[in-house]
């Protein structure tokens, strides 16, 4: 079965095309058109500005993901399109690109939440994993699913292909979004997740020492809260806003505001693998293409968690891309019964994008 996949709910136009053959998928191409040039003049993204990109780009960025993978439009038995949650302008772009291609190729089109594609990351290609090198079809369940995004901040709990069952959340600010407000505050620019990452490493001579909180690391849920930090990050600039102009200054207030919020997803998740007991653990979102994110939990969970694989999609599906859409999509096709994938051949009309989209379970209809 040969998918293809479209996402541009944000700020990027993507295409792939990804085969399924056994129940193994593989990526035969992931094409990503970035705005974020565009955007980092403005200090974050401009939805309209974003839609205009979109639509200029969306259609070359098909047809680049269509021939880098060999495949013609009739190889194609399923397209899969991100419908929400994200930029209404951005969004409409890509499910109306995918739409009408549903309508002149007829074929079945599914909308994907995007949340739920991130968590499918993991799913395509070979996984590498600290203890075990697994097939993407190897991970166990139940598997808990931290989902770091520019918008989510979640402790999912899977207790199979599709169910989702939400045991703790952001509070406030995504842990994405605290990176990118924190980069404002300290004038380094757009998005500031990366930014922020690669100054981090740069204070090892730093003169100044900064301590910042670990907001609700000891509260009893799995809940997590990032907007004090950032306003602690404020407090601290208000004080001494000279020391902006300082590069150790800021280089010492990422590294200590990365490490706050590591800190507090590492221990919040270790905390809900003790008391799910989950198979596998897992990393979802842009935030998960942070590099010391990526080698402290590894650490902590080998640590903690001796015999629980700690799996981490490769970085080029860490951040937005449509191969893990399309394997979403495969996975929530294949489970469907015959009646609902004929449905899905006049999506071309029905489907609709919402930017608050909820991620739901997959339930087999009642009548199957
Ligand atoms: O998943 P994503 O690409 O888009 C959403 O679904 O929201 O995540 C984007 C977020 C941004 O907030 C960005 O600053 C953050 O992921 N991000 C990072 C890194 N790369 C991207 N945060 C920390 N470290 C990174 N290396
Ligand atoms: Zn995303």
């Amino acid at each position: 079965m040969i998918i293809l996949g479209i996402e541009t709910s944000c700020d990027e136009t993507a295409s792939a095309v990804v085969k399924e053959t056994k129940g193994k998928l593989s990526v035969l191409s992931n094409t990503i058109s970035s705005q974020v040039k565009l955007h980092s003049r403005w200090g974050g993204v401009v939805p309209n500005l974003a839609a205009r990109e979109h639509l200029k780009n969306v259609f070359p960025v098909i047809e680049v993901s269509l021939k880098g993978a060999g495949v013609t439009p009739q190889d194609i038995d399923l397209i899969a399109v991100t419908n929400g949650p994200g930029l209404i302008p951005a969004l409409l772009i890509g499910t109306n690109a995918a739409k009408t291609l549903s309508y002149l190729w007829k074929k079945p089109l599914i909308g994907i939440h995007h949340i739920e594609g991130h968590i499918y990351a993991n799913f395509v290609g070979e996984v590498k994993s600290e203890k075990l090198k697994i097939k993407s079809n190897g991970i166990k369940f139940p598997v808990l699913c931290l989902v770091v995004s520019g918008g989510h901040t979640q402790l999912i709990l899977m207790k199979k292909h599709l169910d989702y069952e939400i045991i703790g959340q952001t509070l406030d600010d995504a842990a994405g979004e605290a990176f990118d407000k924190v980069a404002r505050i300290l004038g380094l620019g757009y998005p500031g997740g990366p930014i922020i990452a690669r100054l981090a490493t740069d204070d090892a001579k730093a003169n100044y020492r900064v301590a910042l909180p670990r907001p609700m690391i000891n509260s009893k849920d799995f809940n997590f809260s990032f907007s004090g930090l950032k306003t602690a990050v404020l407090y601290e600039v208000k004080k001494n806003e000279e020391a902006l102009k300082n590069k150790q200054f800021t280089a010492a207030m990422a590294r200590e505001f990365q490490q706050a919020v590591i800190d507090v997803l590492i221990f919040k998740t270790i905390k809900a693998a003790k008391k799910y007991n989950p198979k596998t653990i897992m990393l979802a979102g842009g935030v998960s293409a942070n590099r010391e994110l990526r080698q402290q939990i590894r650490q902590a969970i080998g640590k903690e968690m001796k015999n629980i694989p700690c799996v981490i999609p490769e970085f080029s599906y860490s951040v937005d891309n449509a191969a893990m859409i399309a394997a979403a999509g495969y996975f929530r096709f294949t489970n469907m019964p015959a009646s609902q994938k004929r449905k899905l051949f006049s999506n071309w009309k029905k489907l609709q994008t919402d930017a608050n989209l909820k991620m739901a379970s997959f339930k087999i209809p009642q009548r199957f």
